[in-house]
C-alpha cells in the first residue's frame, strides 16, 4: 500500500525542529510494516546534493512563474521527491526565513508544494500512485484542501497549532484559491487565509502528536483560535504519540559519546566530565541541560526566576539553543552571573546535543505547551531524566516522582504544575533531593533507559488509520 507524505522538513535533509525528526523517521517504521512510502519536500539549497541517485520524474514549464521539476532519490532507506523550483526554494537562510525575517512569498512557496503534491496524487508519477496522502502542519494544509473532491483520502498531522499559515486575503489567487474558498467552512480565518484551517476542514482524518494535546486542542488556551474547528472535527481526531529514531538515538552505539547502557553507567560519568569541561563548569550536584528553540513556547522566561535555589544547592545548567533575542540574552546573562555553574552556547549543533544527552543528569523542558516534545524522550533513553511541565506530550511520556510513583517503582522524572516559575523552582529542588539519594537515582535512570520509545507502536497506529481511510474511500 502506497502513501505520499508531504512536509516542509525532513531529517537528515533539513530541520528546524521535531517536525523534521518525525517526517524523517516515520516512513522507515511504516516501511517495516509493509507500507510503501514517498516523502515530498521542497529542494531548498543543498537538498539535491544529499539525494542519492536522483532523477527527474516530473516537470513543469511554469510553476508560479518559472520551471520546476521533481527529483526522485533516496535518503537512508526512504524515497524522497524533492521539488526543485529554484525561484522558490534555492536561497540563503532557513526553510521559512532568513535572519529572523519571514520570506515575503511563503504563501506561494508552500502553495506550490501543495499544488504539485496534489497533482502527483491525482495523476501518479513514473508508474507510482499513492492511495493516501499524509500532510504535516500549515505548510502542507492546502494538500487536503486541493484534494477534497478527488476521492483520495488525506490525513493531516498537527505538530503545532501555534503555527497556522496565516496570509492576507489578497493572496487568494496567488495560492490558487477561489473567492468561494474564502468562507467560514473553508480557508477563511479571522479575516485572513489559514492554510492549517483549510487542512483541518478538508482532511479525512486529523492526527496530533500526543493524546493529551488532542484533548488540549479543544480548549481556547491551547487551540489558539482553532478550537472550534477541532471540536467540529473531534470524531476524526486522533492523538498518536511520536516515537524516536532509536538508531540515531542509542547510547550504546552513539559515536558522539562514550557508550553506556542501563547495565553499565560508567560511560555516562565520563560523558558528564567531558561535558563540564566543554561548558567550563564545575558542578557537584545534578547537571541539568536545556536543548531548545529559545522561544515563549518553551518557557525560557521561567528559568532565570526559578534557578537560583537549584544552583545554591549545587546544581548546574548547560544550555544549547537559539531563537528570540530576549531569550538568548536571558540565558547568556545567567552564564555571566553564575560562572562555573551555568554554561550557554547559542546556536544549533546536532552532535553537541548528543554529547549533552550523554553527559547530562536531567533535561529541562518547562514548556507552556508542547504537542509532543522529543527532547524528553531522548533524555529518557540517555538516562538524562526529564524535568517537565505537565502539558501535552510531556505529561503523556514522563512519570513524575511522588511517594506513590516511587513506591510503585514507576517514576522516570519530575513533572511540575502549574507552568510557572515557582513550580519549576520546586521541581528543580525535587531533582536535587532525588539526585542525592544515589541508589534511588540510579534505579530511576535505569528504569528510564529501559523504556521503549521506538516508532513501531505508533507507526502501526498510523497504519491502522491509513487502512481505515483507504477502505472507506474504496
Ligand atoms: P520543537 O519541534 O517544538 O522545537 P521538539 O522537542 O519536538 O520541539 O523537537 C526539537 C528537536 O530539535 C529535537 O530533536 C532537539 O534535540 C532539536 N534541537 C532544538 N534546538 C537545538 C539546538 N540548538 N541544537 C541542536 N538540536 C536542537
Ligand atoms: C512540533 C512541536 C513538538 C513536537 C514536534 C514533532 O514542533 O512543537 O512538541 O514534538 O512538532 O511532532
Amino acid at each position: 500500500r502506497k502513501v505520499l507524505s508531504v512536509a516542509s522538513e525532513m531529517v537528515p535533509l533539513v530541520k528546524t525542529g521535531g517536525l523534521a525528526d518525525v517526517v524523517g523517521a516515520l516512513p522507515g517504521a511504516l516501511a517495516g510494516q509493509g507500507w510503501e512510502m514517498r516523502v515530498m519536500i521542497p529542494a531548498y539549497r543543498g537538498v539535491l546534493k544529499s539525494l542519492k541517485a536522483s532523477k527527474a520524474v516530473w516537470k513543469s514549464p511554469d510553476l508560479y512563474g518559472a520551471p520546476a521539476r521533481l527529483m526522485q532519490g533516496k535518503v537512508g532507506g526512504t524515497v524522497v521527491l524533492a521539488l526543485d523550483a529554484p525561484h522558490l526554494y534555492d536561497r540563503a537562510g532557513g526553510p521559512y526565513s532568513d535572519g529572523g525575517v519571514d520570506f515575503v512569498d511563503n504563501a506561494e512557496r508552500f502553495a506550490a508544494l501543495c499544488h504539485v503534491a496534489a497533482e502527483v496524487a491525482r495523476a501518479g508519477i513514473a508508474g507510482w500512485k499513492p492511495e493516501i496522502v499524509h500532510a504535516h502542519d500549515w505548510q502542507t494544509g492546502l494538500v487536503p484542501w486541493y484534494l477534497r473532491d478527488s476521492g483520495i483520502p488525506t490525513v493531516i498531522t498537527v505538530h503545532n497549532i501555534a503555527f497556522q499559515g496565516r496570509f492576507a486575503r489578497e493572496k487568494l489567487a496567488a495560492m490558487a484559491l477561489k473567492p468561494a474558498d474564502f468562507e467560514r467552512d473553508g480557508v477563511e480565518f479571522w479575516g485572513d487565509i489559514s492554510t492549517l484551517k483549510a487542512g483541518l476542514m478538508a482532511a479525512d482524518a486529523i492526527t496530533t502528536v500526543s493524546p493529551r494535546y488532542a484533548d488540549e486542542l479543544m480548549r481556547p488556551v491551547f487551540g489558539m483560535g482553532l478550537e472550534g474547528v477541532i471540536q467540529l472535527r473531534a470524531r476524526d481526531l486522533h492523538g498518536i504519540l511520536n516515537g524516536i529514531d532509536t538508531t540515531i538515538w542509542d547510547p550504546e552505539v552513539d559515536p558522539n559519546i562514550q557508550p553506556f547502557s542501563s547495565g553499565s553507567l560508567t560511560g555516562k560519568e565520563k560523558n558528564r566530565n567531558a561535558l563540564e569541561g566543554e561548558f567550563n563548569l564545575d558542578v557537584k550536584g545534578p547537571l541539568a541541560i536545556l536543548i531548545s528553540r529559545l522561544t515563549d513556547q518553551k518557557g525560557i522566561d521561567l528559568i532565570a526566576p526559578a534557578i537560583e535555589p537549584f544552583l545554591a544547592a549545587g546544581g548546574g545548567l548547560a544550555v544549547l539553543g537559539s531563537g528570540d533575542r530576549w531569550a538568548e540574552a536571558a540565558m547568556l546573562d545567567l552564564a555571566t552571573r553564575y560562572p562555573g555553574q551555568v554554561g550557554v552556547k547559542i546556536g544549533y549543533d546536532e552532535t553537541l546535543s548528543h554529547r549533552m544527552f550523554g553527559g547530562g543528569d536531567a533535561v529541562l523542558v518547562p514548556s507552556r505547551f508542547e504537542p509532543c516534545g522529543l527532547t524528553q524522550l531522548y533524555g529518557l533513553r540517555y538516562g538524562c531524566l526529564p524535568v517537565v511541565a505537565a502539558v501535552g506530550g510531556l505529561a503523556d511520556t514522563v512519570i513524575g516522582a511522588s511517594p506513590a510513583t516511587q513506591a510503585a517503582k514507576a517514576a522516570t522524572g519530575v513533572v511540575f504544575h502549574p507552568v510557572d516559575a515557582l513550580a519549576l523552582q520546586q521541581g528543580l529542588l525535587k531533582l536535587v533531593a532525588l539526585y542525592e539519594d544515589r541508589a534511588q537515582w540510579r534505579a530511576m535512570v535505569r528504569r528510564a533507559m529501559k523504556q521503549d520509545w521506538g516508532w513501531a507502536q505508533s507507526a502501526s497506529r498510523y497504519g491502522a488509520l491509513y487502512d481505515t481511510l483507504i477502505s472507506n474511500a474504496d
